[in-house]
């Protein structure tokens, strides 16, 4: 009888186990975090299992007639959440914003101090007129509630995400970006004045152990939006970004971020510069675009921020994400900004292939199959990506995650550590998997 009892209160117990947490994955042993000393980033993970938000000022507000309000209200709500400590930016405690798991691994992997991961790095002249190559770009990026409720079924298990067959963020999810660089304010002269921030980046700009990372000052470029908007009709969602503008003023964080450009369809069939679903602000004009090199911010014009590809726009690349990844990838980066920006079939080409609005459950290339379409998140695509990594190169144990056997990224039921185990045995013959404990997993960062 006692047994019973106890039976019975421990299937209540188990029944009543609220399903929100997923803190990172015990059975991963290889997070960047873990590189290098000194304070670490504490950011929420913590995924609230109610997507209800308190306020969405943007929604009263025509972001075609007004964008730059439509951004400010966007920007009102991302203030509260976040503040500088010492040279750190750090969450105000208890914000309404959450990080995604499994970015801290390979060699773009969230770095310590601020849980930054690796981007594409900027070419000669993209930040500004003179501004020389070999710089870098570390960024976080976040969930509101209501997008964060979605990370939570994601990551329920988090040793084993799993990606349902269309993922789709509530009507209200707002996703932020901060985007930091080492650039030198001598050359990128918007930058005098931001306050200065450390992180742990690469002593050069090519990707390497994150073991040989250096704390290195950076300041804010700039702060991505994603908002989910019924009101963009074509896409689902609206895309801007705002750059850090100086001399210094207010609290030199938030009050310093001036709208650059707003996104809300990707101008299909637009060949030349005649774009109308994009907004840019003009009097950014020679101090962010406008240049030879840089002539717009995002191909003909479209929205696109300082650090990103003049050859793509935010929704070109967004739209694209899915699981696994196209074999045309995210982005053209074989269209050629000096020579085939002169041949118009070329032109067409590269428009008709990546600027075509679609939903975030309509699939990019549908004729390749996929396991998952991502409803715009490109966090998704890299987190899963990098789990498979882990999974695959032994730095995650345990039984392989699904998704990384339906997706095709590793078919083993147990991830390499168990299988060397076996190998080493003599139980397993598998040559191809001896990988060594020293690979480091080359996650390309967004080109
Ligand atoms: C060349 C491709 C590319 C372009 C262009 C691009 N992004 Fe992204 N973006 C990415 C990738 C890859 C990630 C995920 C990896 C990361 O966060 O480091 C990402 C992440 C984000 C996130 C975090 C949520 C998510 O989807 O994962 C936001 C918000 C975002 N980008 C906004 C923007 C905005 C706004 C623009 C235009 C101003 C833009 N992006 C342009 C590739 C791109």
């Amino acid at each position: 009888m006692r047994s019973w009892v106890f039976f019975l209160l421990v299937c209540l117990g188990t029944v009543a186990a609220p399903v929100v947490s997923a803190e990172s994955c015990e059975n991963f042993t290889g997070s960047t975090m873990n590189s290098g000393n000194g304070p670490k980033a504490s950011w929420r993970t913590d995924y609230p299992s109610n997507p209800s938000v308190s306020a969405s000022p943007w929604l009263s507000v025509d972001f075609e007639a007004d964008p730059k309000d439509y951004m400010n209200a966007v920007l009102s709500q991302i203030q509260a959440g976040f503040k500088i400590d010492g040279d750190r930016l750090v969450g105000t405690g208890g914000e309404d914003w959450w990080i995604s798991l499994w970015m801290d691994y390979g060699t773009s992997g969230r770095e310590r101090r601020m849980g930054l991961t690796k981007e594409r790095g900027p070419r000669q002249s993209d930040l500004a007129p003179d501004s020389p190559p070999g710089y870098q770009v570390w960024a976080v990026g976040f969930y509101n509630r209501a997008g964060a409720a979605t990370l939570g079924e994601i990551f329920e298990n988090p040793c084993s995400a799993s990606l349902p067959v269309q993922v789709r963020f509530p009507r209200e999810t707002v996703s932020i970006k901060f985007l930091f660089t080492d650039a030198e304010p001598s050359e990128v002269t918007y930058l005098q004045g931001g306050p200065e921030f450390k992180a742990l980046i690469d002593p050069t700009a090519s990707n390497g152990d994150p073991e040989d990372r250096v704390e290195r000052a950076v300041r804010l470029l700039q702060v991505d939006i994603a908002v989910k908007d019924r009101r963009a009709a074509e896409t689902g969602w609206v895309f801007g970004t705002f750059g850090w503008v100086g001399p210094q003023t207010g609290d030199g964080l938030f009050d310093n971020l001036v709208p650059v450009s707003l996104q809300w369809g990707d101008d299909p069939g637009v060949y030349n510069t005649d774009i109308v679903e994009s907004w840019i602000n003009p009097s950014l004009e020679g101090v962010m675009y406008g240049w030879p090199e840089r002539f717009t911010l995002g191909f003909k014009g479209r929205a696109n921020g300082p650090a990103d590809n003049i050859r793509s726009s935010c929704i070109s690349c967004h739209s694209a994400a899915r699981v696994p990844r196209s074999s045309r990838g995210l982005l053209g980066s074989r269209f050629n900004m000096e020579t085939d920006i002169l041949d118009p079939e070329k032109v067409m080409e590269h428009v008709d292939t990546w600027f075509t609005n679609r939903s975030g459950s309509q699939l990019f290339t549908p004729e390749e199959p996929a396991r998952s379409v991502l409803d715009y998140s490109l966090q998704l695509d890299a987190a899963t990506f990098r789990m498979c990594r882990a999974c695959q190169a032994g730095d995650l144990e345990g039984e392989t995650p699904q998704i990384c056997r339906s997706a095709g990224f590793y078919n083993r039921q147990q991830c390499a550590s168990a299988t060397r185990e076996k190998e080493s045995a003599g139980l397993l013959d598998a040559p191809e998997l001896s990988i060594q404990k020293s690979l480091r997993v080359i996650v390309p960062p967004r080109q």
